[in-house]
């Protein structure tokens, strides 16, 4: 198993920040970025200079930070625009103004930010965020559509309150969401061309109008695979239970509550992935007899039958297409661990289950760590030591590389 790294660790990120009001929330984002651990350059553009100053973001990235009066005044033997732009190995530009889209569009180097880009071979991606009536004149329409066509990633602006008072597409994605883009840029996409569903969370099977029968899962462990595939280049569908945590909104959502439901989604989605991961703790009993209202307490004592849910795994075995990885989910008792996880694996046909065990504190359910075995169906066991759900998720995904080979 490779030793995991995360994606932006020792990256060489260049950051552009133009004169827009959200520049304010940029020092937030190289904070999160050096926490990260990338190496993070910064050029501010005369606009941003009226709105944050150069110590603000030199203070965090304990770099030089270059503004315009470097690239016509340049510190001794520097060449900022070719030295940065062979820097870069992806450039960041957040907030875009309307004005910076206009003069990269027409290659009007003569702002240290768009001479940069011209002079670099990085990925490129661009928040724009502005007011709503320039993000949708012809003029701005025009110059995204002519930089998007040269391979830049031009991100739509949130829909939402903009510091002018008005309400519309302008604002500037959450710090969550811009990561997400450039971690996916910078990731290996080996799992482009690749449909993975993935279930997560507890099922909830009704009593009554109120109440329900359901399990302790948060669905982090699912939500973290389906954020990992993602970045990894994936088309994901997360059909989930209730969850504790929300995942990144860029990942497409089916939410279902009770097992019935989670199993007509997943075997209705079947026939078109290539594989299925069934992290969910999905119920395996239901109350037989529901009631419409509220229950009421009048007896002492109260007996509720319950009846098996179908077992989604065993469905999905029978109906599973040639090529088709089928991943299953135990959460066992250390003692039964091995055993336990190899009988689901042969009972369901599976390809690979993940097991682990639920008497530690720092585990399985409600745990933001956990710890793995993985059983293959032709007989090998893979460990993975405790560590954070993403990487876990990050080193799961890998042992299904492995598998598809
Ligand atoms: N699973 C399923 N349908 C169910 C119950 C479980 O598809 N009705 C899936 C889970 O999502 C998981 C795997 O089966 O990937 C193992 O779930 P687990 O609850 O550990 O196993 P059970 O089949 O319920 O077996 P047991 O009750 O004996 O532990």
């Amino acid at each position: 198993m490779k030793p995991f790294r995360r994606i932006l660790t020792g990256k060489k990120i260049l950051l552009g920040v133009c004169g827009g009001i959200a520049a304010y929330k940029i020092p937030g984002l190289l904070r999160r970025l050096i926490k990260e651990g990338a190496g993070v350059r910064v050029i501010l553009t005369e606009g941003a200079e009226a709105f944050i100053t150069p110590l603000t973001f030199e203070a965090l990235c304990r770099e030089k930070v270059f503004c315009q009066c470097d690239f016509l005044n340049p510190p001794p033997g520097c060449i900022p625009h070719t030295e940065l732009g062979a820097f870069a190995e992806a450039i960041l530009v957040a907030p875009a103004t309307a004005s910076f889209l206009a003069s990269l569009a027409s290659g009007d180097a003569r702002s240290l930010l768009v001479a940069t880009i011209l002079a670099s071979r990085a990925p490129v991606l661009l928040f724009p965020a502005m007011n709503t009536k320039m993000w949708e004149h012809p003029a701005v329409k025009e110059n995204v559509k002519k930089i998007a066509s040269w391979g830049y990633k031009v991100f739509t602006p949130e829909e939402g309150a903009l510091a002018c008072g008005e309400w519309g597409p302008g604002r500037l994605p959450e710090e969550e969401i811009i990561l997400a883009h450039l971690e996916k840029t910078l990731a290996l996409q080996d799992f482009s061309n690749c449909k993975v569903l993935i279930t997560a969370g507890p099922t909830r099977e009704p009593l009554d109008a109120v109440r329900f029968l359901s399990n302790r899962s948060s669905g982090r462990m699912g939500v973290a695979l389906a954020e990992a595939a993602w970045k990894r280049g994936a088309e994901v569908i997360l059909v989930h239970g209730p969850l504790s945590s929300s995942p990144l909104p860029l990942i497409r959502r089916i939410p279902v509550e009770t097992a019935a439901q989670m199993a007509e989604a997943v075997l209705s989605l079947l026939p078109k992935v290539d594989i299925l991961l069934m992290a969910a703790a999905v119920a395996d009993y239901r109350p037989q007899d529901t009631w419409s209202g509220k229950l009421k307490k009048t007896s002492p004592s109260l007996t509720i039958s319950l009846e098996r849910t179908p077992d989604i795994l065993k469905e999905v075995s029978s109906r599973r297409k040639p090529g088709q990885v089928i991943v299953g989910f135990a959460a066992e008792e250390e003692e039964f661990l091995p055993q336990e996880a190899r009988r689901k694996l042969k009972e369901k046909g599976l390809d690979l289950i993940v097991a682990n065990p639920i008497d530690r504190p720092e585990t399985g359910f409600e745990s933001a760590t956990n710890e793995v075995f993985l059983f293959f169906a032709d007989g090998r066991k893979i460990h993975l030591p405790l560590a954070p759900k993403e990487v876990i998720a990050w080193q799961i995904l890998d042992a299904i590389k492995e598998l598809q080979k």
